[in-house]
């Protein structure tokens, strides 16, 4: 399995994946370490062109889920280990803020393990953050029961393209001995020096993005960051949007 050769994919051929290739990357998602053991988390494949339709819009209109022949939707999922506690006479618990975290891990774990497992049989994914930020209205496509929220997902198929590989922070940049060595100016300058012209390089040479760039008169990529892409006010809208699914979907018990 070669780590260093991950692209996400945008483009996809309209070639099916076949089901014993699905079969294998649903198996090495099921391998994935779990909390308890409890394997708290569900995979949704999603093929029918009907659903990814009614998914399209949740997830902001990316093409991904439309051309790509697959769409998996990794979900934290404590339902099906509290129907089976139910049916044994033992407290269903689980229902509280913890416990979706407990299960979040565990789906975001089996995901990766698929998104490996993939992409060493020549296929491409791109994870979707939409998956979280819209956890809602998905929820509701994919008819979720009570104590199940989508928490990430990806398109999968056939790559139709090979889009150059993207800038990494160096590793002195995230990784610490022993204890957190908190960070000087300089080191902070040093680490993302690199990511600041590959970025911008980046978002200028993409014609859509240099125009709203341009247009919002922001100067550097860290403005880039927080005055277009990722604003405080749409991350507190996100923030109520997916708290407000967690405590529908019964994850907030005495919170
Ligand atoms: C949780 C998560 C959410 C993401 N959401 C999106 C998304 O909504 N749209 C998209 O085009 N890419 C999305 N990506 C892909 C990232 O943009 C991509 O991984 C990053 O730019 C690094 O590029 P690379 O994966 O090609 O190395 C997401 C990645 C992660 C891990």
């Amino acid at each position: 399995m070669n780590f260093a050769n991950h692209r996400s994919i945008r483009s996809y051929e309209k070639t099916p994946v076949p089901e014993e290739l699905l079969e294998k990357i649903l198996q090495a998602a099921s391998r994935a370490s779990s909390s308890g053991n409890m394997q708290c988390y569900s995979v949704i494949v999603t093929s029918d062109p009907g659903i990814k339709r009614e998914l399209y819009a949740p997830h902001f209109q990316q093409s991904m889920v439309l051309e790509a022949p697959l769409f998996l939707t990794f979900c934290a999922d404590f339902h099906r280990m509290r129907h089976w506690l139910a049916l044994n006479e033992a407290p269903e618990n689980f229902d509280n803020f913890m416990s979706f975290m407990i299960a979040t891990i565990d789906a975001v774990l089996a995901s990766q393990n698929a998104a490996l497992a993939a992409e060493a049989e020549g296929l491409g994914i791109c994870y979707l953050g939409t998956t979280l930020a819209s956890c809602g209205e998905i929820a509701r496509i994919l008819r979720c029961p009570q104590h199940v929220v989508p928490v990430v997902g990806f398109s999968l198929g056939y790559p139709a393209e090979t889009p150059p590989q993207r800038d990494r922070l160096p590793l002195r940049g995230i990784v610490h001995r022993e204890r957190y060595e908190e960070y000087q100016e300089s080191a902070i300058r040093e680490i993302y020096g690199e990511k600041e012209k590959a970025g911008w390089e980046r978002y200028m040479a993409i014609p859509e993005l240099r125009k709203m760039i341009e247009e919002s008169g922001v100067e550097n990529l860290a403005q880039v960051y927080t005055t277009v892409k990722y604003t405080k006010e749409s991350h507190i809208a996100y923030s109520e949007q997916v708290l407000g699914c967690l405590r529908a979907q019964g994850f907030m018990a005495s919170v």
